[in-house]
């Protein structure tokens, strides 16, 4: 995936976004009206300067003026350029682009059980109730890398998303209700999000503040996600100085990972419901840190254990068996290397493999849904005979 995307392009979203922003003001020559407005936000993107910054429960924390992107790296790191660019993180906020469709895009057409239509308008995608076009919205933005299920949005205000009400899993080839829309009626193209700023802060690098419209570099999980800003990196670098200015995660313990990770992950401190905590293959940090594995073996399982950063998960069950295997065979030490404490207990059903399909089964993605994606539960335990679900 390339880096840099052409400045043509930060145009059409800002004047997507500059026009979306009259939700209540239909009419096309509206629409076009304001463009040469969108041309100022471009270069501003102050639509909010008098807007006071919302609380951020989940995702980093944001340093002014610090993030230069991924490809401020490349010179110096491009083996992990390399294998992140084709990443899951690196793909997991688009823009749309009828022009150039990528395998995220919207398929056309009416979108069953709601009265709204998916189609082109003056090189954007929008939704429009059937019928009326006057009142068409544009999709800006494509979240999820299509792994799973892919939400269309478009700024709506200045911390505001239209999140519409369904969302497109490809593999299963069908709509399904958008997660927490369950009420959204028929009539409305979907959810007005007030929180929709706190979408893009775990889906961007960083988005400046007061503006909706994140740019081209700093779309997707990128390096700076997790490493922190790093433009006093690079310059520490060129000065020669002694300090490096940026942290070596090798040397975080298990648990600070785990947090890292949950930023976005989700933690028991991020995610507030009790009823939420219990979904432990979505907020895999939830799950791994009420393992008894973590608990139980000196802290020492963080997200690296199992998987490199960089990349996506590995899908072979071989890989994670490995891991297993670290402790729990006859003559196990930990990973930190310390001996797994009621030393290396071993599974009295199958000692040598199968212990992911076990001991991390399979969940539906969407419970109660068309969707076949199963997610790995990530809180390591023994589950009854009835509930241990393959992945695949
Ligand atoms: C001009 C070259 C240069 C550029 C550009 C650069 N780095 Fe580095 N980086 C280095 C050098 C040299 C080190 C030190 C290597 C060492 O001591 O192991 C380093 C170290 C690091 C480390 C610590 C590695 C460890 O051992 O844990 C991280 C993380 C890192 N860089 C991230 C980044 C990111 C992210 C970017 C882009 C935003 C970036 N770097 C841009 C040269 C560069
Ligand atoms: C800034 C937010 C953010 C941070 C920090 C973050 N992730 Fe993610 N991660 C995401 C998002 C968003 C996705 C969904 C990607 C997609 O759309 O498929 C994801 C997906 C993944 C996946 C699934 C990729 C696949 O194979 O399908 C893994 C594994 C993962 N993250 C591991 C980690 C680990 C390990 C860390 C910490 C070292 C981490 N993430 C930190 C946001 C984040
Ligand atoms: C706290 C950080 C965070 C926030 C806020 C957030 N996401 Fe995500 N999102 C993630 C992570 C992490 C994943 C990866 C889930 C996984 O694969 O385990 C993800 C995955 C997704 C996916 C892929 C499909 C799926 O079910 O995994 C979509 C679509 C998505 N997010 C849309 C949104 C939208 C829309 C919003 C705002 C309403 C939002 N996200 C807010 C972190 C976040
Ligand atoms: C999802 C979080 C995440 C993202 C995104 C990420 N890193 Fe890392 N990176 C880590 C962690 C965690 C480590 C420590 C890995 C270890 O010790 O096994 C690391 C290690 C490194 C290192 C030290 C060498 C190594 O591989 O152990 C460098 C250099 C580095 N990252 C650069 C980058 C660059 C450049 C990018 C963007 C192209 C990037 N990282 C993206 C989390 C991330
Ligand atoms: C860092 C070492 C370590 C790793 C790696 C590890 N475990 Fe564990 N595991 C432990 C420890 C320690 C216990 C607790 C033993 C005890 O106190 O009885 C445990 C307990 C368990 C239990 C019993 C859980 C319960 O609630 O009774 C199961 C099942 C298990 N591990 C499976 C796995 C599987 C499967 C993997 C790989 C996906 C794995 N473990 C990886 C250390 C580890
Ligand atoms: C003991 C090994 C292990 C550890 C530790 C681990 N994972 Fe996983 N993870 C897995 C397995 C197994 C899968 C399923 C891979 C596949 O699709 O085949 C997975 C998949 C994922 C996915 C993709 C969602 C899905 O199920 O398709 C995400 C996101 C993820 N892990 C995040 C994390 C985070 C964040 C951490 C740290 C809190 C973490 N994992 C720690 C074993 C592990
Ligand atoms: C067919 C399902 C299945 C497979 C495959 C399997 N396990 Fe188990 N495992 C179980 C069940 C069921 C128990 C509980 C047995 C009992 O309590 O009698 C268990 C128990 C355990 C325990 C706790 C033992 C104790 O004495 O507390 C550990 C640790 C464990 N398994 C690890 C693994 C590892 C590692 C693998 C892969 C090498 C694996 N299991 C493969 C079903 C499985």
């Amino acid at each position: 995936m390339q880096y840099v995307k052409s400045s043509l392009r930060l145009y059409r979203l800002a004047k997507s976004a500059f026009n979306s922003y009259q939700i209540s003001t239909p009419g096309i020559a509206l629409w076009m009206s304001v463009l040469s407005a969108a041309l100022l936000a471009v270069a501003g993107c102050q639509h909010s300067a008098n807007v006071a910054p919302v609380a951020q429960p989940g995702p980093p924390p944001l340093v002014a003026n610090m993030y230069v992107g991924n490809a401020a790296c490349v010179e110096c790191h491009k083996a992990e350029c390399d294998v992140h660019s084709t990443s899951r993180h690196s793909y997991t906020l688009h823009i749309l682009d009828p022009v150039r469709p990528t395998d995220v895009d919207p398929p056309r057409g009416a979108i069953p059980h709601t009265g709204f239509s998916v189609d082109t308008f003056a090189g954007d995608y929008v939704i429009t109730p059937a019928n009326d076009m006057s009142r068409m919205q544009p999709l800006v933005f494509a979240f999820g890398s299509g792994k799973i299920g892919i939400t269309y949005a478009s700024p709506n205000g200045p911390q505001s998303l239209l999140e519409i009400h369904k969302t497109w899993f490809p593999h299963d080839h069908r709509w399904e209700t958008t997660l927490g829309q369950e009420t959204t009626r028929d009539d409305v193209p979907g959810h007005n999000r007030a929180d929709g700023r706190q979408c893009l802060l775990c889906h961007t690098v960083t988005v400046t503040d007061g503006s909706m419209l994140p740019e081209a570099k700093f779309l997707g999980v990128g390096c700076e996600s997790c490493h922190g800003p790093a433009g006093a990196h690079i310059n520490a670098i060129h000065a020669r100085s002694g300090d490096i200015a940026i942290e070596r995660l090798g040397k975080w313990d298990a648990t600070r990972i785990n947090n890292l990770c949950g930023r976005c992950h989700g933690t028991v401190a991020t995610i507030a419901s009790q009823r939420d905590q219990q979904l432990t293959y979505r907020f895999q940090p939830i799950g791994l840190m009420r393992s008894r594995c973590f608990l139980n073996g000196g802290h020492s399982l963080s997200c690296i254990t199992c998987h490199d950063p960089h990349t996506d998960a590995d899908r072979t069950d071989r890989h994670y068996e490995a891991v297993c295997l670290r402790c729990h065979a006859a003559s196990a030490t930990n990973n930190s290397g310390v001996a797994v404490t009621k030393a290396n207990v071993i599974c009295p059903v199958n000692p040598r493999n199968g212990c992911i399909t076990c001991h991390m089964p399979g969940r539906q993605a969407v419970p109660n849904s068309g969707v076949t994606y199963r997610m790995a539960d990530h809180r390591i335990a023994i589950y009854p005979a009835e509930t241990r679900t393959s992945r695949r």
